[in-house]
Formats: C-alpha cells, sequence, structure tokens
C-alpha cells in the first residue's frame, strides 16, 4: 500500500531553483556590499543599504511563499524605493568626484527623470498598480531587467564599480526576466481581464454582451457559499422544431417567467455543480468540466430534457468564467462556483414533457469550505425518510431531489448534528450518502464506498477520490454496504475513517455517526490520516500544486 506524488511539477521545480539561485546572488552582494560599506561608510549608511537589500531579496521568496501573498504590496512598495535610491547613491558618487559637467541644477533634473523612468518602467510599480486597480500590466513587467542592466552600465561607466556588481547586476536581470515571463505568479498576481469580443475570439457561435455597469466585488473574506454572483450568465434556448440555439454571454440579471412556466410546477429541472479554482501559479483550472456535462446529460435523459452539445457546454463555461475571471478569489481555499441548470418553461399548466427551454450558468465567488482547516462532522443515521429509490432520480442532479432532502436535514440540524447518513429507500438498510456528498468507509482492508445502483449519484470527486486511492495501492471496492456491517467494524475496532466526497467540500472527514441513540465515534473524533492525504492531493490537483498526471483540469487561456 501508499504511493509517492511530487508536489511540484518540472516548471515549478525550475522555477524554484532559479529563485534559490537569485537569493544566494542577491546574499552575496549584500555581504560584499556591506564588506565595502564598511571600510568607508558611516553606520547608518551600512544599516540603511542591508535594509535595502533585505528587502529586495525578500521579493524573491514570494513566489514560493504563496500563504503570504497578501503582502506583496508592502514589499512591493518597500522594494520600488530601491533602485531610486541605488541610481542616487551612483549620482551623489559622481558629483562628488568632481566628473559633473552639469552642475547642482542639471544633476538634480537628471535623477528626478531617472527616478519617474524608472518608477514607470519597474515591474513593481505595475504590479503594485495592478493591487490597487485590481488589475495587471502583464507586459511591462519584464523591463525591470532592463533598469537593472542600466544600473549596472552606470555603475560601469561613472561609479567606483567593481567586477562583481556587474556580474551580479546583469545575472540578477537576467534571473528577474525568466521569472516574470515565465511564473505567472509574480507576473499576473491580479488578472488582466481579456475581453471578448466578437472580432478577436473565437466565439463566433457564442453571442457576447458586456455588461454596461460592474458590480462591486465581495470582500474575498466574507464570501461565503453562493450569495454573490458576477457579472455575467451564460444563455441557450432551446424550443421544439428548433433544437438549442441562441447561446450567448449576457449581463447577469433576473429571467422574465411566464406564471404557468412548467418549472415551477412539476420541477423539470436538473443542474451541474463544479468550481474553477486559481492556482498558486497564477493559472485558472477547471476541474473535469466534460464529466460534468456528460453527468448532466444522464439527468436530461430521465427528466426529458433535450440533450444539449457537451463540448459547447464545456466551451461556454470555459468562456463565461474568462469573462469574469477578476472574479475568482485568489485567496487560500477559495473557488469560483459554476452552476449550470436547465429548466422547462412551457407556459402550460399540464403535465408533459417541455418544449420551450432555457439552460443557464451562473457563477459565485465562494470562501473557503474549512477556513480553520478540516473539521470532522457529526452524522445523524436517518432511518423514517429517504433521499432516492431505485427507479427513481436519485442518479439524476434534478432540483427535487434536494427539495425532497431538507426536511432530514432539517431534523437533523435541530438534534445537533450536520448532516444525515441516507439510506436504501427499500429495506433502509444499506448506505446510500451523507447529505450532499458521496461517502466512504476505509476498513482494515478494503475502502468501501457504495456501488451506483440507480439511486445514489455519480460524484465526480468519488470517481476521482477511487482512481487516487487505488493508484496509491488501496483496495477500493464499490458494492453494497449494510449498516450493520459499518456499525459492527466500529465495534470491532475494525473501522479506521470515514469520509463524505463532493465538489464543495472536495472530502469531508466524518467523525461521529449516530444511529438509534448510540453513537459510534469514528477515528476518535478526529481527522483520518488517509482523508486528509486525499484532500490535500484532490487540492493540490485544484490549485495546481500537485502535479496533475491524469491530465484532469483544464487551463483557461
Ligand atoms: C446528492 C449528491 N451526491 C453526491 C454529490 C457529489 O458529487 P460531485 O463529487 O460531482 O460534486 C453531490 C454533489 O453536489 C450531490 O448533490
Amino acid at each position: 500500500m501508499g504511493g509517492s506524488t511530487s508536489l511540484f511539477t518540472k516548471k515549478q521545480k525550475f522555477l524554484a531553483g532559479v529563485v534559490c539561485s537569485l537569493i544566494v546572488l542577491e546574499l552575496a552582494r549584500l555581504a560584499l556590499s556591506l564588506l565595502r560599506m564598511t571600510a568607508n561608510a558611516s553606520p547608518l549608511a551600512i544599516v540603511l543599504g542591508a535594509v535595502l537589500n533585505l528587502a529586495l531579496l525578500l521579493k524573491y521568496l514570494l513566489p514560493v511563499w504563496q500563504p503570504h501573498r497578501k503582502w506583496l504590496g508592502w514589499l512591493l512598495a518597500a522594494n520600488l524605493a530601491a533602485p531610486p535610491l541605488v541610481v542616487a547613491s551612483s549620482f551623489v558618487k559622481i558629483s562628488q568626484s568632481g566628473n559633473n559637467p552639469m552642475g547642482p541644477v542639471g544633476m538634480i533634473v537628471l535623477v528626478s527623470i531617472t527616478f519617474t523612468l524608472i518608477m514607470l518602467l519597474s515591474p513593481q510599480f505595475h504590479l503594485l498598480r495592478g493591487i490597487i486597480r485590481n488589475k495587471s500590466t502583464e507586459k511591462t513587467a519584464g523591463k525591470f531587467s532592463i533598469v537593472m542592466l542600466i544600473i549596472a552600465s552606470l555603475e560601469l561607466l561613472f561609479g567606483d564599480t567593481t567586477w562583481y556588481s556587474v556580474v551580479f547586476n546583469t545575472l540578477i536581470s537576467v534571473g528577474f526576466t525568466i521569472i516574470y515571463f515565465t511564473w505567472p505568479v509574480l507576473s499576473r498576481p491580479i488578472l488582466e481581464i481579456d475581453t471578448p469580443t466578437k472580432e478577436n475570439t473565437p466565439m463566433q457561435q457564442i453571442r457576447f454582451e458586456r455588461t454596461a455597469a460592474p458590480k462591486q466585488k465581495p470582500d474575498q473574506n466574507k464570501l461565503g457559499f453562493g450569495k454573490y454572483f458576477t457579472d455575467h450568465m451564460f444563455l441557450m434556448n432551446y424550443d421544439e422544431g428548433q433544437g438549442w440555439h441562441d447561446p450567448r454571454i449576457v449581463p447577469y440579471g433576473p429571467i422574465s417567467l411566464d406564471p404557468a412556466a412548467a418549472c415551477l410546477h412539476y420541477g423539470q429541472e436538473v443542474f451541474e455543480g463544479m468550481k474553477a479554482y486559481f492556482g498558486v501559479d497564477g493559472k485558472i483550472r477547471l476541474f473535469r468540466p466534460e464529466e460534468n456535462m456528460a453527468r448532466l446529460n444522464l439527468s436530461n435523459e430521465r427528466l426529458c430534457i433535450p440533450l444539449i452539445d457537451e463540448a459547447l457546454a464545456v466551451r461556454a463555461i470555459g468562456e463565461l468564467v474568462k469573462t469574469d475571471r477578476d472574479w475568482i478569489p485568489t485567496q487560500d481555499g477559495t473557488s469560483l462556483y459554476i452552476r449550470p441548470f436547465i429548466f422547462a418553461v412551457d407556459p402550460q399548466v399540464g403535465v408533459r414533457p417541455a418544449g420551450h427551454l432555457i439552460f443557464c450558468v451562473i457563477l459565485s465567488p465562494v470562501g473557503a469550505y474549512y477556513p480553520e482547516g478540516l473539521n470532522p462532522v457529526k452524522i445523524f443515521v436517518e432511518n423514517e425518510y429517504v433521499r432516492a429509490v431505485r427507479g427513481g432520480t436519485g442518479f439524476a442532479k434534478a432540483g427535487g431531489n434536494y427539495a425532497a432532502s431538507l426536511k432530514a436535514q432539517q431534523e437533523a440540524q435541530a438534534r445537533g448534528f450536520t448532516q444525515v447518513l441516507w439510506l436504501d429507500g427499500i429495506e433502509r438498510k444499506y448506505i446510500e450518502e451523507v447529505g450532499t456528498m458521496n461517502v466512504f468507509f476505509v476498513f482494515e482492508n478494503e475502502i468501501v464506498t457504495p456501488a451506483l445502483q440507480g439511486s445514489i449519484l455519480g460524484g465526480i470527486t468519488r470517481k476521482s477520490c477511487i482512481d487516487i486511492l487505488r493508484g496509491w495501492g488501496y483496495q477500493v471496492n464499490e458494492r453494497p454496504l449494510a449498516l450493520e456491517e459499518v456499525l459492527e467494524a466500529g465495534k470491532a475496532g475494525r473501522l479506521k475513517e470515514v469520509f463524505g466526497s463532493g465538489t464543495a467540500a472536495v472530502v469531508s472527514p466524518i467523525g461521529a455517526l449516530h444511529c438509534d441513540g448510540e453513537t459510534l465515534s469514528v477515528s476518535g473524533g478526529e481527522i483520518g490520516a488517509l482523508t486528509q492525504r486525499l484532500y490535500d492531493e484532490l487540492t493540490g490537483i485544484q490549485w495546481g500544486k500537485v502535479a496533475d498526471a491524469r491530465g484532469w483540469t483544464r487551463d483557461i487561456a
């Protein structure tokens, strides 16, 4: 059992190497300049020089120091002071050396012009401006290396230059160029809006209408789940005789419905739930979107909804996310929730499959599911209400399933439990799902998740967990699992871990199962090691921290 996966991609390792080399170079430069200064400078100048150099140094740590990116703005601001000071000191040296043909006024003018140029050219300035204006100008980012080269040449021409300062400056500017142009974390901390227009994007079939009134973006620390929606939405209509037509991205807003619309009366509605992630490398990723669209068609088929073109739907979602990319939250654990849904709008109160429908996709920036780390939950084993029954719609993601589950959830929560464990609708004997998640039981010698037999939703996270666990060498069985078997194993100490799996939480450790007045504690109420490992692996893939060996993610260009 077991296995190992590298935490970093090859590119990340290479860039980490560049960053480390730059840190070493910068340290060497700091040491050498301190040695030089101690020979002929005041203690204040030495301290200032050291602080300045350390500020420069810290910047290199930022790309590999993700959790602390909120300090980026301050460090960039501090760092902005460095190049002008270096240039100023060069000029002072020049004037002191008596080689100054311009006189004091000419010197001040030249210094001011140089300062301004350096400010405008430096990527720190543009990144800082990007942070303030929530935009970034990637194109100018590499220019800092040119400024460094100019400084190197200035030192060479006028300063008391040494061979090492020129070599160091050159190497550092080359390093900068590599980092800024190849590591999007630094060059694109805030996304530039790449506006899709009819002329310049491959969106010929998807009409685009940009909002004239962009909304204020919410505070990233108070996102919660599904409370805020972005500026745009995707719409497409189905009309009998015409099929699915007029795919379009339009401003987010109310949809007007006839009060007789079929979805309002008979719940002919299906939906999906997926996410876009802002990776630690600055890339935006979707996780297995083709699987979601395939499942949407499975639900469509069950609810007599005309099938959609899955490839078009994936492309539409990609374009919509791209359009509202500056809404994707960047803080740890946050993401952009994507909600595709289809509903019947026939204005006729009669029970029959609809001939007129709307496919809509909306986006919602959501907060971290576990702001304080993975928390085991207490689960109530539900043996009165059922979620679904074989032959029904349990395997489909239909709105009605969720309406039917509210009562049990409400009662369980009133009793102090987070969610319910659903049992099969016929014998109330076999385990099906937990809340709105699939469920896994880790026994001594096998991991079991209930087999999909018609009443369970086939989760994409479930499928991914099975693949990863099997890849790690675990024996994972999809089979009917009786509650009795779980309780017995729990009492005998053979039940090691239990967790739920789903897009929202990824994996959710279960610390206790309450059944018929008795509580079975699992993993001592703590998160199990395997659950944690699986969480780290899946979230690692989604946020670009772990190599995506299976090709599950799709980059949004
Ligand atoms: C009833 C139910 N089961 C399981 C899942 C997990 O599915 P997925 O992993 O695709 O999110 C969901 C998802 O939201 C769900 O609603």
